[in-house]
């Protein structure tokens, strides 16, 4: 699938998404390209169709695009729950355990995500895998002592394409990414990582989400998680 094909069914799972959000809602609002093309669609149901909702959002990027379309962004501190929240993966297995942190958001959107009442992935067919692991697991790390949680597991820093420094997330940390290509006891994998010193959060978002939309070339499909 080339990256045109692919945005394609990004849109349409956004878009389809995008259905899930009503008047007086108040809605967590993931990070990423597909994400982008959510709030597209809130931004343009909000100008057309008069749609009101609150969003707490999972990154700064999303803050920026939602406020452009005049889309009311409040604090996460500043609400009593979070109706649903829509957010973006990298790999999500028929167990709805997946891998996110593709854009180093991590930490923010767990926070949101724990918060939520419902959590909705949208995802383009390709990130639906039998084994999750083949991308590299994000991992959240302060920065100092990063170099012994890189050693521990044989991590690779995360580094800017332009400039080559390491990357850092809204909250300053590094990320460093675990290419591990397949992840068989990912339980066993995210109690190590959690319980390492200077470990923030993991990109293992298991069993959370409640519904994954899935772009697929034939049109948007919905996998209920039957365990939620
Ligand atoms: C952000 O940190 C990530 O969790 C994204 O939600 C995930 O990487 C999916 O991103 P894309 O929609 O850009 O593929």
């Amino acid at each position: 699938m080339d990256k045109a094909q692919q945005d394609a069914l990004k849109k349409a799972a956004g878009i389809e998404a995008a259905k899930l959000i009503q008047n007086g809602m108040i809605a967590g609002l993931g990070t990423g390209s597909t994400v982008r093309f959510l709030v597209d669609e809130l931004g343009r149901r909000v100008k057309e169709e008069g749609l009101e909702f609150t969003g707490v959002t999972t990154s700064r990027r999303t803050q920026e695009q939602a406020e452009g379309y005049g889309i009311k962004i409040v604090n996460i501190d500043d609400v009593d729950h979070i109706d649903v929240t829509i957010d973006g993966a990298d790999e999500v297995d028929k167990n709805f355990n997946g891998i996110k942190g593709g854009g180093a958001a991590l930490l923010w959107e767990k926070i949101v995500a724990t918060n939520s009442n419902k959590i909705v992935w949208i995802v383009d067919e390709s990130k639906v895998v039998d084994t999750i692991g083949k991308f590299p697991l994000p991992v959240e790390v302060i920065p100092f002592g990063a170099g012994q949680v890189v050693k521990k597991f044989e991590a690779k820093y995360r580094l800017a394409r332009v400039g080559g420094e390491p990357v850092r997330t809204d909250e300053n940390n590094y990320v460093v990414d675990l290419h591990l290509e397949r992840i068989d006891h990912p339980q066993e994998l995210a109690q190590d990582l959690i319980t390492t010193v200077g470990v923030v959060e993991h990109g293992l978002f298991l069993n959370m989400v409640d519904q994954v939309i899935v772009g697929d070339p034939n049109g948007p499909r919905v996998m209920d998680n039957p365990n939620k």
